[in-house]
């Protein structure tokens, strides 16, 4: 630890009383795509620090760093080798420490991810691991086992890794010779921990710590759902189908996993500040994922059913409804999100281009009128869509290889964010690791800046009117025309979205305070034209 660590800590409206992460609005940054401090074409912490202002500005309350550990990048740091420290290519830990005192100064929190599904193949354990016979403790903190087949030859079971292809690969032992295989859901250069293994939890529990002493908010918990497998490695029988397939396997949402948290909780709690833990857990149904939200467990988790969910009211109202239905009673509060860093930007899932973005404006006010909390990627109060047409010589996610070049993978809702300028890579820095359309030139966040009709401005105007409303924990449907979403929560906020297609005539539910495009009013009724959301004070 060192003197730069904050004492200060944020404490705006949603500090008081029942725990500020509860209405908390997160955005996440992908730390090589945000903003480039050094030069070199690569986002990083100095870069973050130079953009906190926007942070500010758009009015979030915690920011989310995907990995910036040490890693050879094989899948965009989700693949550690030191856990403790900060790769070169981001900075250093003066400057991670320098990174958190300016985001508590400017009232934003600091969640960091962590990542103890697996580590990287380059980890010191891994390596001691290779280096060491079958059977001893070095090889016992990851899942090592003997191959199927008279030489061994097969892989242990029929597992398949997430970015596709087998879960299992071969070392070569000492001697030469072929030897055992070790697990990896994800990419070969991700081998699976075995956390019943005691040394693996200790290590994360002081892992925690170390970050917890820095001044760190919280942790995101990457793949939350994925530590422990069933003892028994039973084959599957069945085909997976990367990372949304959340159909349940032995090796996803085993019950020891919370075991896990409870003891993390602890440690959070530990700590003064409400610090969290969110849990990054892909699971067939909301109810499965309350059990990670028990009071003694996590604090948050994504739901992914709403954002998965078809741009329809009908598929809105249902995800929308059943979640608060299992929440209902709960002391947890849901959290929505519409995209992250491993799915098609919203833009593109809602249809591309001009309806794309009108469904993705109405769909913000959707998210964030809802009772709990929410996530915003970056980039989406740019308003950015996918690039689908990145050149194959530049993919980078493993995913592209892994699938034999048929999945071009996640690079496309991770092209460095447009900040100003008329040309690519639009003061990103000199340079970008991968290259922006030429239609971002209308999506940089100085030509949206004094827009007020802006998917910036868009953003800026709801978080500022949520503060008032955040309060909400429950939702009342309100009488409304076929393909109108028609809400009203108990703090006092309506939103009312046509998802149809045709122009919608409804009666006003109170005093209009924002649009998602320009309405019609007539007298106390509103035409409400396609892929438009409103809200209302009550
Ligand atoms: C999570 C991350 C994803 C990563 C995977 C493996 O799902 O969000 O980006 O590839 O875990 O760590
Ligand atoms: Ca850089």
């Amino acid at each position: 630890m060192t003197d730069a660590r904050p004492e200060r800590r944020p404490a705006g409206p949603a500090e008081e009383g029942e725990g500020w992460w509860r209405h908390a609005v997160i955005y996440q940054v992908y730390v090589r795509s945000f903003a480039d401090g050094n030069g070199d074409g690569i986002g990083d912490l100095a870069g973050i620090r130079a953009r906190l202002p926007h942070l500010a500005s758009l009015g979030v309350d915690a920011v989310w760093l995907t990995p910036f550990y040490t890693s050879p990048m094989a899948d965009g740091g989700y693949d550690v080798a030191d856990y403790r420290s900060v790769d070169p290519l981001f900075g250093d830990l003066a400057q991670f420490d320098a990174l958190v005192a300016d985001a508590h100064g400017a009232g934003l929190r600091i969640i960091v991810d962590i990542v103890p599904n697996h580590s990287s193949d380059e980890h010191t354990w891994f390596r001691q691991a290779l280096a060491a016979p079958p059977g001893s403790p070095e090889r016992a903190r990851y899942l090592f086992r003997d191959g199927r087949g008279p030489d061994g030859s097969e892989p242990p079971n029929d597992w398949e890794s997430v970015f596709g292809g087998p879960a299992w690969t071969r070392v070569t032992e000492a001697d030469g010779r072929p030897g055992q295989w070790y697990l990896h859901l994800f990419d070969s250069k991700q081998p699976d921990f075995d956390w019943r293994n005691p040394e693996v939890r200790a290590e994360f529990a002081d892992i925690l710590r170390f970050w917890l002493d820095r001044g760190v908010d919280g942790f995101r918990i990457d793949v939350a759902h994925g530590l422990f497998k069933h003892p028994d490695l039973p084959d599957t029988g069945t085909k997976r189908s990367g990372m949304l397939d959340t159909s349940a396997r032995p090796y996803w949402d085993q019950e020891e996993v919370h075991e896990v948290y409870r003891e993390w909780r602890r440690i959070l709690d530990s700590y003064p500040g409400q610090r969290i833990g969110v849990a990054e857990a892909w699971l067939p149904d909301t109810a499965r994922l309350l059990r990670y939200l028990r009071p003694d467990e996590l604090h948050q988790a994504f739901n992914f059913a709403f954002l998965t969910a078809d741009w329809s009211a009908a598929a809105f109202l249902e995800v929308i409804d059943s979640t608060l239905a299992t929440f209902d009673g709960h002391d947890s509060l849901p959290s929505w999100v519409l995209s992250n860093h491993d799915v098609t930007r919203h833009v593109t899932r809602y249809g591309g281009g001009e309806a794309g973005l009108r469904r993705a404006r109405a769909a913000a006010m959707i998210m964030l009128a809802l009772p709990g909390s929410a996530y915003v990627y970056q980039g989406e109060e740019l308003g950015l869509e996918e690039v689908t047409d990145l050149p194959e010589d530049l993919l980078q996610d493993p995913t592209w290889e892994r699938s034999g070049r048929t999945d071009r993978g996640r690079d496309g809702c991770r092209v460095p964010l447009p900040w100003a300028g008329h040309e690519p890579p639009y003061a990103f820095g000199p340079s970008a690791w991968l290259p922006a359309p030429p239609t971002w030139r209308a999506h940089t966040v100085d030509a949206q800046h004094g827009d007020a009709d802006s998917v910036l401005n868009l953003y800026r105007t709801a978080l500022r009117l949520r503060r008032e409303f955040r309060h909400a924990r429950r939702l009342r449907w309100l009488d409304a025309p076929d393909n109108v979403l028609d809400y009203a929560t108990d703090s006092g906020l309506a939103c009312t979205a046509n998802m149809g297609t045709e122009p919608v005539e409804v009666i006003a539910r109170g005093e209009l305070l924002l649009a998602s495009r320009p309405v019609e009013r007539h007298g106390d009724r509103v035409v409400l034209a396609p892929d438009t959301a409103v809200w209302w004070r009550q």
